[in-house]
């Protein structure tokens, strides 16, 4: 059976279809964002212009027509209310035009759940760092549960937030991983509290010493620092739980030193260390895609969830998985 997904939680409207062994396309246009960050009203205008070019780019590659999809998946949240509109009206609309089963998912399951599908896992630890959520998740009794979280900021956006203070060009985590490859090392504020940890600190004493030192050095002590954090809330998450295998994801998991450190962390402590490609980890609609084909499966075409509604502030502990 072929699903499709429509992602559009914030500023990527994207469009994916899984045939129930592999993904066939996997589309997306991307609102880029005016200095200060995203305005939902205008994110969510940008997805709409160009949700028909998106559809018609994913159905040619795919090499199929829209009558021949039999599921539809959306994200249902967290997100932008103006933007998760988007998705979940496209595809209300095309479950009624061809009388097929609808699964609103959840953003963060779904970063999750492509991650384990290509890194072929069954049971991690993961470690989901993406703009706004940075948590540590076990899957437990259908749900996943939260061991360990950012008190204060994700850690996506600390690191978009210190990229705006360097004036860089984009204020993208890709930008500040280029320039920390200058850098050398400053002593930073450490905040790790048991399994959770904090970014916000962090970034403002980096601002303050952006005055003395390069963006360079900053950049590289910002990454080290934040991702030493990280790495020493999942060892404890880890060791907790009894884990064997380490899932990275969300958008800063592109990040190669951060990959690097988890990886070293995990060898240590053998186990099996996991990432996607790029295109699963930023916002896509193939993971809306193939977590919908996925959960449709598990739950035998009885899918809990029947609420098909958006919910901007979807806790992820409350979505079936
Ligand atoms: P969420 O899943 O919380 O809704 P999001 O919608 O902001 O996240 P994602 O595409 O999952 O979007 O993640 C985007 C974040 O990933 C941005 O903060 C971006 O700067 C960061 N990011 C992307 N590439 C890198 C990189 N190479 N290094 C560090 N951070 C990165
Ligand atoms: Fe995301």
């Amino acid at each position: 059976m072929i699903s499709i997904g429509f992602e559009s939680t914030a500023h990527t409207l994207g469009i994916g279809i899984y045939d129930g062994r592999s993904v066939r396309a996997n589309e997306y246009a991307t609102y880029s964002q005016p200095f200060g960050g995203i305005k939902p009203g205008d994110a969510a205008d940008s997805h709409s212009v160009n949700f028909e070019s998106v559809l018609t780019t994913a159905l040619n590659r795919a090499g199929i027509k829209l009558s021949d999809v039999g599921l539809v998946g959306y994200s249902k949240g967290p997100g932008m209310a103006p933007c998760l509109r988007i998705s979940r009206a496209a595809a209300v609309f095309l479950a009624e035009r061809y009388k097929i089963p609808i699964i609103p998912v959840h953003h963060s399951v779904a970063h999750i759940e492509i991650g384990m599908h290509e890194c072929g896992f069954t049971d991690p630890l993961v470690v989901y760092v993406s703009g706004g959520n940075t948590q540590l998740l076990v899957k437990r009794n259908g749900r996943y549960a939260v061991l360990g979280e950012t008190l204060d900021i994700g850690l996506g956006n600390a690191i978009d937030t210190l990229a705006r203070e360097m004036r860089l060009e984009r204020a993208h985590g890709g930008e500040v991983e280029r320039i920390a490859k200058t850098g050398k090392y400053i002593e930073l504020p450490y905040t790790v509290k048991g399994m959770d940890f904090a970014f916000s600190g962090l970034v403002t004493r980096c601002s303050q010493l952006l005055r003395e030192h390069s963006a360079g050095d900053i950049a590289f002590s910002f990454q080290e620092t934040a991702f030493a954090m990280l790495c020493e809330a999942a060892e404890r998450a880890l060791m907790l739980a009894k884990k064997k295998e380490i899932l990275l994801c969300g958008g800063v998991a592109q990040n190669q030193r951060l990959q690097e450190m988890l990886r070293g962390m995990s060898e240590e402590n053998n186990a099996k260390f996991g990432v996607a490609a790029p295109e699963y980890n930023r916002d896509n609609g193939a993971m809306i895609a193939y977590t919908a084909h996925y959960l449709y499966a598990k739950y035998n075409g009885n899918y809990p969830d029947k609420d098909i509604v958006i919910s901007p502030k979807y806790r992820i502990e409350d979505a079936p998985a």
